[in-house]
């Protein structure tokens, strides 16, 4: 039996969820392929756009969107309206459990239901407004956050699964797949991350981690594949400083495919 508070958290959820018109969800079976990385520019890439756009960090145990944005010593803030979400530019309002106020380096330990809950608190309390698209970053696997969502948030436009090419990530990933296919979130395609190297001393491209894994995978179990995103460590560089990719690197071959793939992802979505 729901208690009446619970009654009015769901029926705030599903206000909220209302005025978000599309939901987009990253994940991966494996960690560190690059959700993050993928969810800050997709998001990025969505409000430069001109589209206005919400991010939501569901990783509790390692919330890095903060970081990657260059916000972490923004802090949610509670009014009237509920939880305030800090804004990163114009156009995108930013949630992360790193704006908590906790001790960066104290672990949390959190066993299921809470994390749920806290899932739920951020969709039926922060005021997310009007949005175009609410972007979700996954930590990684098939576990209580990612399926909080997938149950939690009404009309899911679809997932994009993260993999980098070797086979036990191309393995990992097939079950992302079916997890996602199996809540009835349709999957708008796989993303082959840290595909290739290009060596700037010498121009050829090394495949360090193989290459081709996710456009197969993506293949066989029938679902779109994105594209291949090669490594670059001034991506990396870029990004651990906080700073958008899509400015300081337009050059880069990585940060020119992230862009096409989220004119694709755009393209997929329907939008109304
Ligand atoms: N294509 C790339 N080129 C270079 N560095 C990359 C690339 N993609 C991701 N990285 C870097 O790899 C690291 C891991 O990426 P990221 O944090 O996005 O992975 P994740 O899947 O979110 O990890 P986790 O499973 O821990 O949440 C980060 O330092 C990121 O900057
Ligand atoms: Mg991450």
């Amino acid at each position: 039996m729901k208690t009446d508070e619970q009654i009015e958290q769901d029926k705030r959820l599903a206000e909220r969820m209302k005025l978000v018109k599309h939901k987009i969800v990253v994940m991966s079976g494996k960690g560190g392929v690059g959700k993050s990385t993928l969810s800050v520019n997709i998001a990025r890439a969505l409000a430069e756009k001109g589209y206005k756009v919400g991010l939501m960090d569901t990783d509790i145990h390692g919330p890095n969107v903060a970081k990657m944005l260059g916000m972490e010593d923004e802090l949610l803030y509670q009014n009237d309206d509920g939880i305030e979400a800090p804004v990163a530019g114009e156009n995108l309002k930013v949630v992360s459990l790193a704006m908590a106020g906790n001790d960066v380096d104290s672990p949390i330990v959190w066993r299921g239901p809470l994390k749920m809950g806290f899932i739920k608190q951020l969709l039926a309390d922060v005021n997310w407004g009007e949005l175009d698209f609410l972007v979700v970053d996954s930590p990684p696997g098939t576990g209580d956050e990612p399926l909080s969502v997938c149950q939690l948030i009404p009309e899911i436009d679809g997932s994009v699964i993260v993999t980098t090419p070797q086979d036990v990530a191309v393995l990992d990933s097939r079950k992302s797949i079916n997890f996602s296919k199996q809540l009835n979130v349709p999957v708008l395609g796989v993303v082959e991350n840290m595909s290739g190297f290009v060596c700037p001393d010498c121009g050829a491209t090394h495949y360090l981690f193989g290459n081709g894994g996710g456009e197969k995978a993506a293949a066989e179990l029938e679902v779109p594949f994105l594209g291949r995103v090669p490594i670059d460590p001034k991506m990396m560089e870029a990004q651990d400083k906080g700073m958008d990719v899509f400015k300081t690197h337009p050059e880069s071959e990585a940060v020119k495919v992230l862009g096409s793939m989220v004119d694709a992802i755009v393209e997929k979505i329907d939008i109304a």
